[in-house]
This record gives C-alpha cells, sequence and structure tokens, in this order.
C-alpha cells in the first residue's frame, strides 16, 4: 500500500472543512489519510459527521482536561497513540501553546487574505473596510496567531449587498477547496523527504 502521511483534524464546530477533507483523503492518489478527529467541544457538529465518514473521532473538553497544560497532554497522549504526523485545524478556535506548536506540525485555514484580518469577524471587518476582494488563506501554525508561513491562498470577490453572512458563505466554498489542495501539496512535499 501506498504510504500517507497520517494527520488528525482538530475542529470547535460544524466540521465543514474537515469534512472536504475526509472526502478529498478517499481518493487513493491522496497523499493524506486522516485517521483522527479531536474537538474540543462535546457538542461539536462535525464529531457525528466524521464518524458518519468512518473516521475515528474523540471530543476532549479543556476544562474537564484541567487546563491547557492538561488539554494539550491529552492531545499528545491521542496523536502518539495513533501516530500521527501532521495536524490540520479546520475551524480548531483555541489558541495552542508556543511548546504544543513546537511539537506537532500542524496547517489551519484561516477565512481572509492573511496578513490582512488575523482573528475573529474577518467577513465583517473586511466588508466595514469596503475591499473589493477577501478570500482565504492556509497556512503553517506558528506560536504567533494567523501568523505561520502561508501554504495557499484563495480570492474571492465581495459583491454588492454582502452581508457577512453572504460573504462566509462564498469564502467557505474556497476554503473546502484550497484547503483539499493544500493538504494534497504539504502531504506530497512531506511524502518526499521535505
Ligand atoms: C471556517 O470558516 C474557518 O476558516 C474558520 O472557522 C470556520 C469553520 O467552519 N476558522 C477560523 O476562524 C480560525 N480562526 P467549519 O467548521 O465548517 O470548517
Amino acid at each position: 500500500m501506498t504510504r500517507r502521511i497520517e494527520t488528525a483534524i482538530l475542529i470547535s464546530g460544524r466540521g465543514s472543512n474537515m469534512a472536504a477533507l475526509i472526502e478529498a483523503a478517499r481518493a487513493p492518489d491522496y497523499p493524506a489519510h486522516i485517521g483522527l478527529v479531536i474537538s474540543d467541544r462535546a457538542d461539536a457538529g462535525g464529531l457525528a459527521l466524521a464518524r458518519e465518514a468512518g473516521v475515528e473521532a474523540l471530543a476532549i473538553d479543556a476544562k474537564a482536561a484541567g487546563g491547557r497544560t492538561a488539554f494539550e497532554a491529552a492531545l499528545d497522549a491521542a496523536l502518539l497513540a495513533r501516530k500521527i504526523e501532521l495536524i490540520c485545524l479546520a475551524g480548531f478556535m483555541r489558541i495552542l501553546s508556543p511548546a504544543f506548536v513546537g511539537r506537532w506540525p500542524a496547517l489551519n485555514i484561516h477565512p481572509s487574505l492573511l496578513p490582512a484580518y488575523k482573528g475573529l469577524d474577518t467577513h465583517a471587518r473586511a466588508l466595514a473596510d469596503g475591499v473589493s476582494e477577501h478570500g482565504c488563506t492556509v497556512h503553517w501554525v506558528s506560536p504567533e496567531l494567523d501568523s505561520g508561513e502561508i501554504v495557499a491562498q484563495a480570492r474571492v470577490p465581495v459583491m454588492t449587498g454582502d452581508d457577512p453572512d453572504r460573504l462566509a458563505a462564498r469564502v467557505l466554498v474556497a476554503e473546502h477547496a484550497l484547503y483539499r489542495s493544500a493538504l494534497a501539496q504539504v502531504g506530497r512535499r512531506l511524502l518526499a523527504g521535505g
């Protein structure tokens, strides 16, 4: 069997980007295998979606774990047990410690054309600025929020009459395609030893 990069996806919510990656990884020549989904919230809709798709899905609640250090130790244990090589953050809304980020290579998808609009409420802020173009970015996770090396970006036009929800829906479609191709690109590079 062809070797693939063993990948875990971390989510906090509905998991549409997660579902797009799981779907992409069904292709026999896709270079990543999605072996695990973890949510920091037990009520994340994405957990059920992952299980329906046949992917193991765990909830690890940070408060129940006893704070960030204990939460990240629980993440470490789950990731090590499944021999995970790469993490994809997909709507994971918790900030990871520099120590954790130093231990695990991780990609993130962010709903803006970074370095513009780091943080939350990206669509409302872009609309308030009157930009004509918005989009999404896949980047490597670094200790500073939304600031790691950019892997790929997709541009999305802002249309007359857009509100944050309409714009977010248009960007989300672009996110799904971008994340699938960015993970394929990174997975091939890792398999080649780069
Ligand atoms: C996506 O738009 C993602 O880019 C964003 O949350 C949404 C999750 O949707 N992530 C962030 O804002 C990270 N700071 P999903 O659960 O359907 O993939």
